[in-house]
C-alpha cells in the first residue's frame, strides 16, 4: 500500500483532519496537495485539540514527515505562525518539508480576494477571504511568485513589480483602492525567507523515492469533492482541485503509484460560504445538526449550512475521485432522531434524476427525493466494533454505503483519535 489519497467527499469540513491523523501514526509521509489556509482540519488527541490550516494533519504523528506539496499556495507568514503555535505547545515540526514551487499568497492576494468578493455583493463566493482564489489565478496567468523566488532577490523584485503592475491599475481604477508599493511587499517576503529555507526541499524526487523503497504516503485533501474547480458547484468552489487527480499534479507523483482513494463522508451534509445545496435544512432539524455536531467553521467561524446526507453527492464522488472505500464520520451526531431522512434522488422539472446533474441551472432546482430510514437513541459514542451499534445504526450505515458505490471501511463515533469503528484496514 505504498500511496493513499484521503479527500473530502462532499463540501468539506468531513472529518478529515481526524482520519488523516488517525493513519498518521502508521504512514512515512503526509503530503498536503492542494489549497491553502482556507482549510481547518480538526485534530483531537486525548484532551488536546489542534485546528490546522496550512499544515499536514500528520504533523501531530512524531514518526510521519510532513509535506506541502507543489499544488498548495503558502500564506508565509500564516505558516510561521502556525509553526510557532504547534512549538509552543510542544510539538516538534522540524520535519516539515515544503516545495520550492508552491506559490506564495501575499498581502495583495488577500487583498484582492477581499475586495473581489466586495464588489461581487449578492453574487459573493463567500471564500474565506485568505486569498486562495487570486494566488491560483496569477499561477495560472503565469504572474505568480513561488518559494524559490525568495532566495534570489532581483527575480523577486521583478516578479512582484509584474504582478503589481496590472493588479494595482484594476485596485485604483476599478475598486478605488489605494495602490500597493511592489517595494513593502518584498521586503516584507524578505523577512520570512530564512526563516523557511530549512523546509525548502525537492519534495516531488523526495516522495517518488520514497513510494520506490516501498514507504507510506498519504495524501491529505483540503476542502472536498463538490468545492473541486472542474467538479464542483462551478462557480461557487475553490480554485483547486480537491479531487484525487490533484493529488497528482499538486504532488508530482504519478496515477499509477496510487493504489486507494478513500472519501471521508459525513454522516449528514454542511457546506460553509455560497452555492447550491439541496439538503439544506432551515427548521429546527437544521439547527440540531449544527448545536449537536458543532458545525461552526474552524477557519472563519461561520456558522455551517447543513442539512440531511445526500447520496447523489456520495455517488458522484466515488465516480469522479475513483474511491475506493469511505471513512463515514459524525454518526454520533444522528442519535436521538426517531426517523432521518436520507436524499436518494432529485426531482427536476417534474422528473426524477439519479445522478449529479452537470447543467448547475438544473442543480440550482433540483429537490431532494427522501427515504426515511428508523433511527436510534442509543449512546453509540462508545461502539468499537460494528457489532456494538444499534442494529437501525447498522442498517443507516449499510443503506448509505449500497447508496453511496463504495464500501465503508471506518466509522465515526465521537471527535476523539479512538472514537472510531474499523471495519477494514486502510492499509492492508
Ligand atoms: P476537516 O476540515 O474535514 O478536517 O473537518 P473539520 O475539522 O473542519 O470539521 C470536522 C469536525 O468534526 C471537527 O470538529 C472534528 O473534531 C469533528 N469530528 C470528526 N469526526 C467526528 C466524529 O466521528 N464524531 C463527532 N462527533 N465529531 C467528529
Ligand atoms: P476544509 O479543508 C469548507 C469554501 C468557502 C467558499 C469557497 C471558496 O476545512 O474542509 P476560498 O477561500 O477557498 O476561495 O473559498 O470554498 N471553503 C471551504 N468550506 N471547508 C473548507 O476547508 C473550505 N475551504 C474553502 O467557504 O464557499
Ligand atoms: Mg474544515
Amino acid at each position: 500500500m505504498p500511496a493513499l489519497v484521503l479527500l473530502g467527499a462532499q463540501w468539506g469540513d468531513e472529518g478529515k483532519g481526524k482520519a488523516t491523523d488517525l493513519l498518521g501514526g502508521s504512514v512515512d509521509y503526509v503530503v498536503r496537495y492542494q489549497g491553502g489556509n482556507n482549510a481547518g482540519h480538526t485534530v483531537v488527541v486525548g484532551d488536546q485539540k489542534y485546528a490546522l490550516h496550512l499544515l499536514p494533519s500528520g504533523i501531530l504523528s512524531p514518526g510521519c514527515t510532513p509535506v506541502i506539496g507543489n499544488g498548495v499556495v503558502v500564506d508565509p507568514a500564516v505558516l510561521l505562525s502556525e509553526l510557532s503555535g504547534l512549538n509552543e505547545r510542544g510539538v516538534d515540526t522540524s520535519k516539515l518539508l515544503l516545495s520550492g514551487n508552491a506559490h506564495l499568497i501575499t498581502p495583495y492576494h488577500t487583498t484582492v480576494d477581499k475586495v473581489t468578493e466586495r464588489f461581487l455583493g449578492s453574487r459573493k463566493i463567500g471564500t474565506t477571504g485568505r486569498g486562495i482564489g487570486p494566488t491560483y489565478a496569477d499561477k495560472i496567468n503565469r504572474v505568480g511568485i513561488r518559494v524559490q523566488d525568495l532566495y534570489d532577490e532581483s527575480i523577486l523584485t521583478q516578479k512582484v513589480e509584474a504582478a503589481l503592475d496590472f493588479k494595482n491599475q484594476i485596485l485604483a481604477k476599478l475598486y478605488n483602492r489605494r495602490a500597493i508599493e511592489a517595494g513593502a511587499i518584498v521586503e516584507e517576503l524578505l523577512t520570512y525567507a530564512e526563516q523557511i529555507k530549512p523546509y525548502v526541499a525537492d519534495t516531488t524526487l523526495i516522495l517518488n523515492n520514497a513510494i520506490d523503497e516501498g514507504k507510506v504516503v498519504l495524501f491529505e485533501g483540503g476542502q472536498g469533492t463538490l468545492l473541486d474547480v472542474d467538479h464542483g458547484t462551478y462557480p461557487f468552489v475553490t480554485s483547486s482541485n480537491p479531487t484525487a487527480g490533484g493529488a497528482c499534479t499538486g504532488a508530482g507523483v504519478g496515477p499509477t503509484k496510487i493504489s486507494r482513494v478513500i472519501g471521508i463522508l459525513k454522516a449528514y451534509t454542511t457546506r460553509v460560504g455560497a452555492g447550491p445545496f439541496p439538503t439544506e435544512l432551515f427548521d429546527k432539524d437544521g439547527e440540531a445538526l449544527r448545536t449537536i455536531g458543532g458545525e461552526r467553521g474552524v477557519t472563519t467561524g461561520r456558522d455551517r449550512r447543513c442539512g440531511w446526507f445526500d447520496a447523489v453527492i456520495a455517488r458522484y464522488a466515488t465516480r469522479v475521485n475513483g474511491l475506493t472505500d469511505f471513512f463515514l464520520t459524525k454518526l454520533d451526531v444522528l442519535t436521538g432522531w426517531e426517523q432521518i431522512p436520507v436524499c436518494v434522488a432529485y426531482e427536476i422539472d417534474g422528473k426524477r434524476v439519479e445522478e449529479l446533474p452537470y447543467s448547475q441551472s438544473d442543480f440550482h432546482h433540483a429537490k431532494p427525493i427522501y427515504e426515511m430510514l428508523p433511527g436510534w437513541s442509543e449512546d453509540i459514542t462508545k461502539a468499537k466494533t460494528f457489532s456494538d451499534l444499534p442494529k437501525n445504526a447498522q442498517a443507516y450505515v449499510k443503506a448509505l454505503e449500497e447508496m453511496s458505490g463504495a464500501p465503508i471501511s471506518a466509522i465515526g463515533v465521537g471527535p476523539g483519535r479512538t472514537e472510531t469503528i474499523e471495519i477494514n484496514s486502510f492499509l492492508s
